[in-house]
């Protein structure tokens, strides 16, 4: 109503008594003025909902594992400890703590040889004297936040190279379809992938030296070499590289995880059993209970007016007013698990592609499509208050200037705030390597392909979209207590007491 009230006119009581009228009779959802009052934004909003055959609950219809589950447990265990990584210093948590949003909240990750390991967060430095280390941020991607992982149908990893074959939905590659990663050539199942792309995925950490695998006693080991020695120092059998266990009561472990009381280690101890149980701990972290979700199922006042202002605009196209970002984050999991390229800054080393070896040509690597140069998986949205910092190299330290990102990449290149970075980062590396994925946007755009569109807002719609992000948050991510049943305790056992004791750089335990 607001719209009519400003206005001058004499007649506007009489303006205002009409419209009253003619609510009464059409109702006024679908008149242009009443969308400017709560109800016309609510009534607007939750019709597009119907329209968009939303539920909100995007785990809907999945069997997904309880963290009570003794797998869950075990997988928790396996998750926390540092004999998973070559030299003992790095867990899969080290990159991945629940109290960090299910990541690490650096921009780039720090995972082996850190000054202190079990640092997690800002304050988490890399030795400057290892013999290994080559300058800078030795990961070249921003770790992804493990929760809600199950909820992918299509492909894990920024660049998808864990790959669903059958992609169908509901089962996180479990189709029988067959998973496509590293280990297999593109477009062709790896028969070890397991049950569904989680599995698949947490066999790759521990092969990458700068995440786990290190520089020292498995040095020069393939992948499946890797995993055998693994599997042999945590089963306690077998002539592992580097020796076994100091102390070692992972038996007891497996038998209850697996519940098979009587199992051997060498039948249960095995690397697919690993990644088997820490797929079910992953798998049980769904985080979805959303104020977002609230509203979808009908309670109008879960979320703000703002909020809801910033749904209209994230879900309407750029024709209708909005900024289309539905287009790519879509449906109820906020990702058509997709690839584009949107000119999110390149910073760090990258993956050794281009001209001087710092750039990271994302999907191309994996497709060798021209148009897929440069281009990232559209990450989900849910519980994105809590997962920065955010994109590709984690390049955005704000929720809002990644937003702004996307209204004009070129303009956010040109005002890139370069204090929010590690100082190590070569800015001018960082601007040509960035002006390059720009180029290959524009390009995109010139040749009529799908792409991300410049996108006029004023700040206070860019509160609105900030507002409604906000709103897709879990408030459990939030709350240390609610997350507590997915980081061991002091009771649990330590089966090797290499757990990782997370704490902050003020030294509070996480
Ligand atoms: C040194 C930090 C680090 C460690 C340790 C680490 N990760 Fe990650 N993780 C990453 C990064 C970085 C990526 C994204 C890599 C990419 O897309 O190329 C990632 C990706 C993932 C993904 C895919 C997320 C998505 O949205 O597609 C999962 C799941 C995951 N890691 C689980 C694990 C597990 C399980 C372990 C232990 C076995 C582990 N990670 C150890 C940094 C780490
Ligand atoms: C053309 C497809 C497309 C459109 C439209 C789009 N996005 Fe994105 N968005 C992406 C991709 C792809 C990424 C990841 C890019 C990267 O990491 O390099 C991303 C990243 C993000 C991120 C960072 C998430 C994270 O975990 O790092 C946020 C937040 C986001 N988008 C919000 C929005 C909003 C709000 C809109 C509408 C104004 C929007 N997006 C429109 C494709 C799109």
């Amino acid at each position: 109503m607001r719209a009519v009230f400003s206005l001058k006119s004499t007649c506007s009581i009489i303006q205002f008594l009409f419209l009253l009228g003619s609510c009464f009779l059409i109702g006024c959802g679908n008149s242009r003025q009443s969308s400017d009052t709560p109800s016309g934004v609510n009534q607007e909003l939750s019709s597009l909902v119907q329209t968009l055959q939303l539920s909100g609950d995007p785990s809907k219809g999945r069997n997904l594992p309880s963290i009570n589950d003794p797998k869950a447990q075990l997988g928790m265990k396996l998750f926390f400890t540092k004999a998973l990584s070559g030299d003992k210093d790095t867990a899969c948590v080290s990159c991945h703590h629940p109290v960090l949003g299910g990541g690490d909240d650096l921009s780039l990750p720090i995972g082996v040889d850190a000054v202190d390991p079990e640092l997690l967060g800002p304050g988490r430095v890399h030795l400057v004297s290892g013999e290994h280390y080559d300058g800078g941020p030795t990961v070249p991607r921003n770790a992804p936040s493990t929760f809600n992982i199950a909820l992918w149908d299509q492909v894990l990893f920024h660049d998808g190279r864990v790959e669903s074959l059958g992609k169908t939905p509901l089962k996180n590659g479990d189709d029988g379809m067959g998973i496509r990663t590293p280990d297999s050539a593109f477009g062709e199942a790896d028969p070890l992938a397991g049950q569904n792309m989680v599995t698949a995925q947490a066999r790759f950490p521990v092969t990458s030296a700068e995440e786990m695998k290190n520089f020292g006693l498995f040095h020069g080991l393939s992948n499946a070499e890797v995993r055998t020695n693994l599997q042999q120092r945590l089963g306690d059998y077998g002539e592992p590289a580097g020796g076994f266990l100091v102390t070692n009561h992972w038996l007891d472990e497996f038998r209850a995880g697996f519940d098979e009381p009587q199992g051997s280690a060498e039948t249960l101890i095995t690397f697919n059993n690993v990644v088997d149980a820490i797929a079910s701990y992953e798998n049980s972290q769904v985080f979805v209970e959303t104020p977002w979700k609230s509203y979808v199922e009908g309670d109008d006042d879960a979320i703000s007016t703002e909020a809801k202002r910033g749904a209209l605009i994230f879900f309407k196209s750029v024709a209708d007013g909005g900024a289309d970002c539905a287009s790519c984050h879509s449906g109820d999991f906020f990702t058509d698990e997709s690839f584009h390229v949107i000119g999110m800054p390149q910073i760090g080393r990258g993956k050794r592609d281009g001209e001087n070896g710092t750039e990271d040509f994302g999907r191309f690597r994996e497709t060798k499509n021209a148009a897929d140069k440069y281009a990232f998986r559209t990450p989900s949205l849910l519980n994105v208050s809590a997962t920065g910092p955010w994109g590709h190299a984690g390049a955005y330290t704000s929720l809002r200037a990644t937003i702004v990102h996307h209204l004009n990449p070129q303009v956010a290149l040109d005002n890139y705030d370069f204090t929010q970075i590690a100082p190590n980062i070569q800015a001018n590396q960082m601007r040509v390597n960035t002006q390059k994925i720009i180029d290959q946007l524009n390009a995109n755009r010139a040749a009529g392909l799908p792409s991300l569109q410049n996108v006029n807002l004023n700040e206070e719609q860019i509160d609105w979209l900030v507002e409604f992000l906000m709103s897709l948050t879990d408030p459990c991510v939030e709350d240390k207590s609610c997350l507590n049943q997915w980081i061991p305790s002091a009771e649990d056992t330590n089966p090797d007491t290499l757990r990782l004791n997370a704490m902050d750089d003020s030294g509070n335990y996480l």
